[in-house]
């Protein structure tokens, strides 16, 4: 069966806060399936961004899916507020939750799809006993915290062994790569089996973004091919 077209999901981390309804409007208009919303707890992460409010005023701005990407401590303690803000997924940090399985429960119970992420230093058999509760794995391919870093190559082959264990155990999960996406290394994670990519800088920086996007989905489309 022909995998569908690569999800593109634009960062907003790397827009500009003080435009953010327009910002969004471009990525409305873009080609892209979903908006990737970064939320930082200055603790998980050296860095702070928004909280649930700033979610929920976002989303009568845009219908595309809301992919919210949780780097705080403890996350099970605030699901149901990012629930609650129209997010249609809450990514959370397998570092950062002890019980993760029960917190992966939580974001399902509140009728959100559950993800979860893990940062460079951590290896699949870690998130292996949740694999069958999530309905997307986001492989950190930088250190989380900022935008507008490079890719880290050691990363690239969790996202192989993601689609190998997929395809073993018969799993769902979508697999998405987050950090230093851009058109060059688009290539080498859609080789690898990449389902959709989150790209903060180097979406927001195009001069063309509906351009940027289409090339992205083809250069996806040309790498699986090859
Ligand atoms: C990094 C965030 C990313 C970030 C990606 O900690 O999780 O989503 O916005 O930005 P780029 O694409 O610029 O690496
Ligand atoms: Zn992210």
């Amino acid at each position: 069966m022909e995998k569908a077209p690569l999800i593109v999901a634009p960062s907003v981390l790397s827009a500009d806060f003080s435009r953010i309804g327009e910002e969004v409007e471009t990525v409305n208009s873009s080609g892209a399936a979903w908006v990737h919303l970064d939320v930082m707890d200055g603790m998980f992460v050296p860095n702070i961004t928004f909280g649930p409010k700033f979610i929920k005023d976002l989303r009568p701005c845009s219908p595309l899916v809301f992919d919210t990407h949780l780097m705080i401590d403890q996350p099970e303690r605030y699901i149901e507020l990012f629930a609650q803000s129209g997010s249609d997924y809450l990514t959370v940090h397998a570092e950062a939750s002890i019980h993760l399985h029960r917190t992966l429960q939580l974001i399902r119970s509140c009728g959100c799809k559950a993800g979860v992420s893990i940062v460079p230093s951590t290896p699949i058999s870690m998130i292996e006993p949740v694999l069958d509760l999530v309905d997307q794995v986001l492989v950190m391919t930088v250190n989380p915290g900022f935008g507008g870093q490079q890719l880290i190559p050691s990363t690239l082959r969790k996202i192989s062994e993601l689609a190998q264990i997929r395809h073993d155990e018969g799993y769902e999960y979508l697999i998405s790569v987050d950090g230093g996406i851009n058109l060059r290394t688009v290539k080498e994670v859609a080789s690898c089996g990449t389902d959709a990519v989150v790209c903060g800088n180097a979406f927001f920086m195009a001069e063309d973004r509906p351009a940027f996007v289409k090339q992205m989905i083809l250069s996806a489309q040309e790498a699986r091919n090859t």
